[in-house]
């Protein structure tokens, strides 16, 4: 799997894809990650990628032609998957990101908040993408979040594929609480299930727990999640519980 960025900050990229689980991906050859300076794409004495908006406002527009050149030179083949990362995109997500992990190359090009020729978006991306609902002074921490986020989907990355599967939203709900040594921290105990070697419970326990956190923090997701039987029970439990709290 390859990713081509186009960016007129490629310096930003240099640290976050030289460490941790991405670099070890891109010297393993899983993950190949090319990051593009547009205005190696300007055709003009002074480089120029932005222009003054039609109509007048605050701020400068990415031109469309160094986009448009970059991108035609960089993909391989002319259906290659080409991402517009811009605030005004459709929401990236999980469903996504596996998507992507199956695409022997992706494109993204960095838009800056001001704005970016809507004929870009319109004629040479295949959708327009972002990562939340806030607006970020530029597409290049977009761009590093969906690589990331991307990688984890490539096999081989991640050590264990079963880790990659229990996380948060791969079973529409967050994932359960983890605890390791020591036993007692300041008072706080760890779960006694998790000594009883009983893997049923355990991994009951855990389900609850996921089912918990989801209720908590992500009402949302809890709604579209598919639940079974147990679940319910278990839900109703925890009402209760926090019932309970409530009260004492
Ligand atoms: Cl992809 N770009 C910018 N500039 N802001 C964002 C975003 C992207 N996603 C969320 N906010």
């Amino acid at each position: 799997m390859r990713f081509d960025i186009i960016t007129i900050f490629p310096e930003m990229f240099a640290s976050v894809f030289s460490g941790g689980i991405i670099k070890k991906a891109r010297e393993k050859g899983l993950l190949q990650v090319e990051v593009h300076n547009l205005r190696d794409f300007t055709a003009d004495k002074h480089r120029q990628v932005d222009d003054r908006p039609f109509g007048g406002s605050e701020g400068m527009v990415f031109k469309p032609e160094p986009i448009f050149a970059a991108v035609e030179k960089i993909r391989r083949t002319p259906r290659a998957p080409t991402y517009l990362l811009s605030p005004q995109g459709r929401k990236f997500d999980d469903r996504l990101a596996r998507n992507m992990a199956r695409r022997l190359q992706v494109i993204l090009i960095c838009g800056r908040y001001e704005g970016v020729d809507e004929r870009v978006g319109r004629l040479l991306a295949t959708d327009e993408v972002s990562i939340g609902d806030y607006v970020l002074t530029g597409g290049e921490p977009a761009a590093m979040v969906i690589v990331d986020a991307v990688a984890r989907f490539v096999p081989g990355v991640v050590g264990k594929k079963g880790s990659v599967e229990q996380d948060s939203f791969s079973r529409g709900l967050l994932d359960f609480p983890h605890y390791t040594r020591p036993r007692d921290f300041r008072g706080m105990k760890v779960p006694q299930v998790l000594f009883s070697g009983d893997h049923r419970k355990i991994a009951a326990w855990r389900r609850k727990k996921a089912l918990e956190k989801t209720w908590l923090n992500r009402p949302d997701l809890l709604a579209a999640a598919e639940l079974g039987p147990e679940d319910k029970t278990a839900l109703d439990e925890i009402r209760q519980e926090e019932k309970e709290r409530k009260k004492s």
